[in-house]
């Protein structure tokens, strides 16, 4: 058996490996390799879930955003983005639409948008509960301060995405300006964790300056920050972005580490992600078969999701989310999975 395999295999038994190790397993898997923590991660998959894939309705409200990651196609800097919000009002027909559907998480994601004050978080969180009581509401609107994540759990959101985007500070420096830190994003994992949320963290793969060492620290500091959700996809390039030169991060090193997060994670909420769908015809259905098991169907306004690009040719942007939601839910059920309707909660009881 070489080292990878046997690498795999101790991941697979709950094992720590060193930086090393891990940066050694990423930068030289093989096909094979790749096969195996696929296939003991799909087996991982279904000990811990069965054949059910979590849908999310996303609604991403607001591409306004202060901040100026140097990926992102809503940055602040990008003067070619077609700006948007939409009301309190319009997010309620989302979720009327979404929970008709079946779906009982609903994900408000939007840029650092100063227009929507505490208050008006407050107030979009609490109409939403009191509409919906039956389902989770999931925030990912970027850092803020430990009152404001206080009051949002105060009027009810279960949950928050935050990637931590890299593990390394230097690596986080490149992707970001000066006036972000990787110390100030830790912290807000950290509040959110201390909160009680439902906490999601999370990097792309093949970022610009990424190197298989960085991939390595974020598995550890994964591994230590114990999330109940892990956000990964490729990096993909936005054309109105300083890396628009940058190639993509490729669909078999997202693949692969999706194996790897299911394998180090037995119980995350580990969604198949709207950039691998882009990058790959049925990239989803793939992430799902290397072991993820959540997808996140927009349904978002059409004009919004046209708007919404944080990297070009997103897919599910053309056609009516009726058609891509259904379209999902059929190609979910054609890889042998069934789109499970719940909350799909993380399972604290049995956590490890
Ligand atoms: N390619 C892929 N993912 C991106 N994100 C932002 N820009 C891009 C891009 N160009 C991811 C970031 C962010 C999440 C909302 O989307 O990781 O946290």
């Amino acid at each position: 058996m070489n080292g990878n395999q046997a690498r795999i295999l101790a991941l697979a038994r709950g094992e720590r490996l060193p930086r090393e190790e891990l940066a050694r397993l990423i930068a030289t898997r093989s096909p094979e390799d790749c096969e195996t923590a696929a296939s003991l991660a799909r087996e991982t998959a279904l000990r811990e879930f069965g054949r059910k894939v979590y849908f999310r309705g996303l609604i991403e409200f607001t591409n306004y955003c202060r901040n100026d990651c140097l990926y992102c196609g809503i940055r602040r800097s990008n003067r070619a983005a077609l700006r948007y919000r939409l009301s309190e009002e319009e997010i309620l027909l989302c979720c009327r639409w979404g929970h008709e559907q079946g779906l009982r998480t609903f994900v408000l994601q939007g840029g650092e948008d100063p227009y929507f004050t505490d208050e008006r978080v407050v107030s979009i969180v609490r109409a939403v509960k009191a509409a919906y009581p039956d389902c989770a509401v999931t925030l990912s609107i970027g850092e803020k301060p430990y009152e404001s994540y206080a009051r949002f759990r105060e009027a009810g959101a279960d949950r928050y995405l935050l990637r931590h985007e890299t593990a390394s500070p230097a690596h986080y420096g490149k992707l970001h300006p000066p006036e972000m830190s990787f110390e100030n994003r830790v912290r807000c994992l950290h509040d959110l964790i201390a909160l009680g949320f439902q906490t999601g963290c999370g990097m792309m793969v093949g970022a610009p300056f990424q190197t298989p060492e960085n991939l390595a620290e974020d598995l550890l500091f994964m591994q230590d920050l114990k999330p109940q959700m892990i956000g990964m996809g490729p990096f993909l390039p936005h054309k109105d972005t300083p890396f628009r030169d940058e190639p993509a991060g490729t669909a078999e090193d997202t693949l692969f580490l999706l194996s790897i997060v299911r394998l180090m994670h037995p119980r995350v909420l580990l969604p198949a992600t709207t950039a691998l769908g882009t990058l790959l015809p049925g990239g989803r259905e793939r992430g799902i078969l290397a072991g993820a098991n959540v997808v996140m169907p927009n349904i978002s306004p059409d004009e919004a999701r046209a708007r919404y690009q944080l990297y070009n040719n997103k897919l599910g942007t053309a056609g009516a989310a009726a058609d891509n939601l259904a379209a999902l839910r059929e190609s979910i059920r054609a890889i042998g999975y069934e789109p499970d309707p719940g909350r799909g909660d993380y399972r604290w009881e049995d956590k490890q």
